[in-house]
């Protein structure tokens, strides 16, 4: 019998002869969502690689198009939406052109529904649980010519070993869990991912392992809560620590009622954990903290925050805070200000409520009229960036290690600092994926200028 990807590779020639068979076909993957859905990405790039497509970041070449998809908030499926309607058109031109469906989005039945109404030209459709049987999908819609849907409702075993094209050849993600069992009253996220599940140590580290040797010097964690990691993650963070080629270790996300002196005591004693927490936070008063479930009061947040600055002087603080939620007050919005003006995070993620079914909030009286939410957003963004600023203009002057990652307009560099402060400097393009001191010459809000000393 022939193993899943011969079958699918035999499909692909038959692809590749569209073109007279000069040329491979092409695939392209395209991301929403966070960075579980770039990490999944690069899993799926990395089996459409073996099936012997070959990746192009252009929808007008593409053979075969994958969307991986979000539903934390609706303009990121609105989003969708709007891409889908363009294939009918492209695929009456292209008819051997392959629409493909996966991620957060479609683990929701009305999703399903919806596109099997309205955008029946999709070919195949999977969720979060069973990325890995997209070749054995792709395969039986070739067989059938028929649209093929797999969801399932409920995670099986963690599946190790696929293959992946990453993103950047010097930095990479690594899930250390999956899903999230924590049920903030707004959050889609534990409904669409299932609940968690930690990977083994032996496995995450044989994979950093593999990196390291294959030239990634920056990893990061990733997990809903890598603080509520079963088997201990201020143990992995040393284990981590102990693997030679990797210089810098990150990870997201936190939830704060989960951070605990261990793991602040590993942060402030490894040189290679980056100072930086990313630590969401979602509102300031009490009464929307309980709301949302976050199991935690807002001093016990600024307690928290007191504490790992004192134990890690320099540490850079960012978080996630919402606007807008169901029978947020004026008096509510102006603690979650409070928190910003005391906790002074170097940069927040800010979002405005957005009701997601299925979600207790969305069930919630008094959801906020969307002119007052666009008010206090407006304020809240303007309070972030200030402090922003304040912050990166007190770091002129010095010299920081920076990882360069990419060239920019302009040809300006662009890395990052320990403490995941943006830079732009001068240089060689050949600097990227290269660690190098600069010198700060300036600062704006979301950036640092520099030069190499
Ligand atoms: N697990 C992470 C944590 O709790 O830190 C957060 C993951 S979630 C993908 C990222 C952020 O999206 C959340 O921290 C929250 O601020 C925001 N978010 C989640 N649900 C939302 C909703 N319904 N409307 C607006 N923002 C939302
Ligand atoms: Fe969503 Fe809360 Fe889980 Fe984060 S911790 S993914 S905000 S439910
Ligand atoms: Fe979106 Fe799923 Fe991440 S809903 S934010 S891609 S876990």
């Amino acid at each position: 019998m022939m193993r899943e990807n011969e079958w699918t590779s035999h499909y692909i020639k038959e692809i590749s002869k569209i073109d007279k068979g000069v040329r491979a076909p092409k695939a392209l993957v395209r991301t929403y969502g966070c960075q579980m859905n770039v990490r999944d990405s690069e899993k799926l790039s990395g089996m459409l690689a073996k099936m012997g497509y070959e990746l192009t970041d252009d929808e007008e070449v593409a053979d075969l198009v994958i969307f991986n998809t979000c539903c934390v908030r609706e303009n990121a499926e609105n989003k969708l939406y709007g891409h889908l309607g363009n294939f009918k058109e492209r695929k009456r031109k292209k008819p051997h052109l392959k629409l493909v469906l996966c991620g957060c989005m479609m683990q929701q039945d009305i999703v399903i529904e919806r596109i099997r109404a309205a955008y029946s030209y999709v070919d195949v459709i999977f969720g979060t649980h069973n990325l890995y049987r997209f070749p054995e999908l792709l395969h039986s819609h070739f067989e059938t010519g028929q649209t093929i849907i797999d969801i399932w409702s409920e995670a099986r075993e963690i599946v190790e070993d696929l293959p992946s094209l990453r993103e950047f050849p010097f930095k990479a993600g690594v899930n250390i869990m999956y899903g999230c069992n924590n049920f903030c009253t707004f959050c889609i996220v534990p409904h669409v991912r299932g609940r968690e599940r930690s990977r083994r140590p032996a496995d995450i580290l044989a994979e950093i392992r593999a990196m390291a040797a294959d030239g990634v010097s920056e990893v990061l964690l990733l997990g809903q809560n890598v603080n509520s990691y079963e088997f201990g993650f201020a143990q992995l963070l040393h284990d981590v620590s102990e693997i030679g080629g990797i210089e810098r270790i990150r990870f997201t996300s936190s939830h704060p009622k989960d951070v605990s002196d261990n793991v602040i005591a590993t942060m402030r004693d490894l040189p290679k954990v980056c100072k930086h927490l990313h630590l969401p936070f979602q509102a300031g008063s009490d009464r929307l903290l309980g709301l949302m479930n976050r199991k935690h009061s807002k001093k016990w947040y600024l307690d928290l925050v007191d504490k790992i600055r004192a134990e890690i002087p320099e540490i850079a603080l960012t978080t996630d805070i919402m606007a807008g939620f169901p029978g947020e007050t004026e008096e509510d919005f102006l603690d979650t200000l409070d928190v910003v003006r005391h906790a002074r995070f170097a940069s927040a993620f800010t979002f405005i409520y957005s009701r997601r079914l299925g979600t207790p909030a969305d069930r919630m009286p008094d959801q906020v009229d969307e002119a007052v939410v666009g008010e206090r957003f407006s304020r809240l963004v303007a309070e972030i960036n200030k402090i922003s600023l304040e912050i990166n203009l007190q770091k002129v002057g010095k010299t920081l290690k920076i990882l360069t990652e990419s060239v920019g307009k302009n040809d300006v560099l662009n890395g990052r600092a320990d403490d995941n402060s943006l830079v732009h400097f001068s240089g060689d393009s050949g600097l990227v994926g290269h660690y190098v001191d600069i010198k700060i010459t300036g600062a704006k809000t979301f950036y640092l200028q520099g030069e190499i000393v």
